[in-house]
């Protein structure tokens, strides 16, 4: 009995400090001695890249969820396929889609010459991730830093751990609950569908043949969006304000004006609507919200201490 009890207690301890270990060595202060000028080096090129293209800002902010999702924030999504190496870039959500690498190169390129060796992808992509939601009229939040960069991907779990513009609440709410979020985070999450751009192909299923959707609003995008042809035709994820980071998402879904079929399940009679009516009403609680969930995004299995790498090009291993 009692050597049953002490294993266990042994197991449960083991249990939670593996469940803990996740995110416990990341820190707002990781960099702060040896690269104290990475903040506004990351700054200033976001602020660089969105002026010249409003979009990067949600850009690289989805480049950031696509890299957590996938083996956690590692900075998997940004190496390139080789000869022999099969990345996440040909992935059926990235391909052709994800986009928004060019400005990393160009942090990373700058902070290797402030900094040699330092700071890891997968920080400069976390933090600029925030400071292009920022950028955009957004909320701001701490990033917790000391992740390390992969030496591997995986097209596999790329294509099967994200989820689909096709996918109903409980695919949804599965996926996320998968990588440790909850309904609630799925649905503030989405909430960064208030900026960018979406292909025709991800929408036309919506916009001909979904129930729930605004007539008006489906005549507006079958315009710009056939039954056949015109593919990667774009439209506003939110038609109001595509570069300003607020909550008319939400207002929009509350409309019936989602884009994706994947937005409007989050309001179409189903567990997330109160949710989704309480945000179209209440920005500040959906940016304080969305900043929250963001960080608990970028703490899913994080490579830490001695795992991984620094990586000195983000398209490579070392
Ligand atoms: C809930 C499940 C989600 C689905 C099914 C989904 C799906 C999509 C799709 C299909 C697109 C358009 C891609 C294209 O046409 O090339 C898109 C764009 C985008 N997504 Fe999501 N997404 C989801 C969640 C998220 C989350 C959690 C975030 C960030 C917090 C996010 C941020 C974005 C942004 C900012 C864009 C626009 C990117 C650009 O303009 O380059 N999405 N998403
Ligand atoms: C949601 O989609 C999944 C996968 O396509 C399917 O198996 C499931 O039955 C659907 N659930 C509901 C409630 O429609
Ligand atoms: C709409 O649904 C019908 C019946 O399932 C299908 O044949 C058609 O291809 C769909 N149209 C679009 C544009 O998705």
């Amino acid at each position: 009995m009692a050597s049953s009890f002490t294993h266990f207690f042994v197991t449960l301890s083991i249990v939670s400090l593996f469940v803990c270990s996740a995110n416990k060595q990341l820190s707002p202060n990781f960099y702060a001695a040896t690269c104290p000028t990475l903040p506004t080096i990351v700054r200033n090129a976001m602020s660089q890249a969105v002026n010249r293209e409003k979009r990067l800002g949600a850009s690289i902010l989805r480049l950031f969820f696509h890299d957590c999702f996938v083996n956690g924030c590692d900075a998997s999504i940004l190496l390139d396929d080789t000869a022999t190496f099969t990345g996440e870039k040909k992935a059926r959500p990235n391909r052709n889609s994800v986009r928004g690498f060019k400005v990393i190169d160009t942090i990373k390129t700058r902070v290797e010459h402030a900094c040699k060796a330092t700071v890891s992808c997968a920080d400069i992509l976390a933090l600029a991730t925030r400071d292009g939601v920022v950028l955009l009229g957004g909320p701001s939040w701490t990033v917790p830093l000391g992740r390390r960069d992969a030496r591997r991907a995986s097209q596999s779990a790329a294509n099967s751990q994200l989820p689909t513009p096709f996918s109903n609440l409980s695919t949804l709410i599965s996926m996320f609950s998968a990588k440790g979020l909850s309904a609630r985070d799925m649905t503030v999450l989405s909430g960064g569908h208030t900026i960018g751009q979406a292909q025709c192909f991800t929408f036309r299923s919506r916009i001909y043949n979904d129930t729930k959707i605004a007539p008006n609003f489906a005549a507006t995008r079958r315009a710009n969006c056939p039954v056949s042809g015109g593919n990667s035709n774009l439209a506003p994820l939110d038609k109001q304000t595509p570069n300003r980071f607020d909550n008319s998402y939400y207002q929009n879904l509350v409309a019936q004006r989602g884009l994706l079929h994947s937005d409007q399940v989050l309001f179409n009679g189903g567990s997330q609507d109160a949710l989704v009516r309480f945000y179209s009403n209440n920005d500040a609680a959906f940016s304080r919200d969305f900043a929250a969930a963001m960080v608990r995004m970028g703490n899913i299995r994080p490579l830490t201490g001695t795992n991984g790498e620094i990586r000195r090009n983000c398209r490579v291993v070392n």
